[in-house]
């Protein structure tokens, strides 16, 4: 059986919950597990996190197989309804709502709401993406006041350059949702990973966790060891072949790498057919062996190749881990020309999952 998978640590993805709540003592925390859990199982991470406050998902879809796997906890579609539709099924299964745009507020007062709705308001404190604008919040706030039915929890914004601890952004950001919502009732939530970590003035009552949750640092140039965060994916292979290649031979297609010398070349069952980057280039780390060896030539549907000059004695069956443990998925990412969020999204289904604690 090919060996390629994905393994889960449950434990450090708990281990990590627990770094949220040291670094923001007293918020409530509200679980970023949209996208599969951010590939990591959606239902499989929402278990495992039970002791978090409740789930942001980005999508009905993904909150009702939260609630078919009997997940209970308070569950935020962190982009609302995108039809009225979907409002009944809302209310059926007790969802809570971020509204982001006066389009949605418009709907909300034409519906009839028979139980009640639980909602936040999103601004846009400068990411320009979703949210009403800081002038129009208060105005909105009323009128989410006014339908009968909603329940207005408080309001929410989303940080757009907390990765980087020196940007201007983030202090104007926070300035903007402090004057908007300055004469507002309700709960306040601004904190991704980023601000959870690096900017205490935005914790407000809610943090909103995700890459750390899963054992990444949230900050450009930062590892997961610096906050004590532990991997929790571990994509890993074995050594198929090992091929001794000739100076100047080329490996892959293409031939965009050569042979400097006469050389032992180690091909390993991972590629983009699983989820591998085919931007990973020539250098980037696997590690064979528990041992860093560069990756050479292009990536391949199914394989990668590796130059085994520091490992002779590697042969067939010998272990190779992608990224997680041993191999911070930040660096393989940044080899790659990506984030880890998008390694971990990008895993395909043929690839064996194994979960444990
Ligand atoms: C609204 C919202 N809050 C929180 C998060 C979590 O962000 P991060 O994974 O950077 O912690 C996201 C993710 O993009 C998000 O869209």
């Amino acid at each position: 059986m090919r060996k390629t998978q994905v393994s889960i640590n449950l434990t450090a993805l708990r281990h990590n919950l627990q770094i949220v709540r040291q670094a923001a003592p007293g918020c409530r925390i509200m679980a970023a597990i949209k996208a599969d859990g951010y590939g990591h199982g959606l239902v499989r991470v929402a278990k495992a996190l039970n002791e978090s406050d409740g789930f942001g998902v980005a999508c009905i879809d993904e909150a009702l197989q939260l609630r078919a796997a009997g997940v209970s906890a308070p569950i935020t579609l962190l982009e609302g309804f995108f039809h009225a539709d979907e409002i009944p099924l809302i209310e059926q299964h007790r969802l809570d709502l971020l509204l982001h745009h006066e389009s949605q507020i418009a709907v909300l007062e034409q519906a009839y709401i028979d139980t009640s709705i639980r909602v936040w308001l999103k601004i846009d404190t400068g990411m320009h993406r979703l949210g009403v604008s800081p002038e129009r919040t208060p105005a909105l706030w009323k009128r989410l006041e006014s339908i009968p039915g909603l329940l207005p929890v408080g309001q929410m914004t989303h940080l757009a350059c907390a990765d980087d601890r020196e940007h201007p952004a983030t202090a104007k950001q926070l300035r903007v949702f402090a004057q908007a919502t300055a004469a507002l009732p309700g709960e306040r939530a601004i904190a991704n990973s980023a601000g959870i970590l690096g900017w205490p003035d935005t914790h407000g009552d809610w943090v909103r966790p995700g890459i750390m949750l899963y054992g990444v640092s949230p900050f450009i140039g930062g590892t997961a060891a610096q906050h004590d965060l532990k991997p929790v994916m571990t994509l890993s292979s074995e050594l198929i072949a090992v091929n001794i290649v000739q100076k100047g031979e080329t490996v892959g297609y293409g031939g965009t790498w050569s042979c400097p010398e006469t050389m032992p070349v180690g091909v390993v069952a991972v590629g983009y057919g699983d989820g591998y980057p085919r931007h990973a280039g020539n250098g980037t780390p696997v590690l064979v062996n528990g041992q860093c060896v560069p990756l050479i030539g292009r990536v391949s549907m199914d394989m990668v190749c590796v130059d085994l000059r520091s490992q002779p004695e590697a042969g067939i069956g010998d272990p190779v881990v992608l990224w997680g443990e041993g191999l911070p998925v930040e660096e393989v990412a940044e080899a790659a020309g990506t984030i880890a969020y998008e390694l971990f999204c990008s895993v395909t289904r043929r690839v064996r999952l194994v979960e444990y604690e």
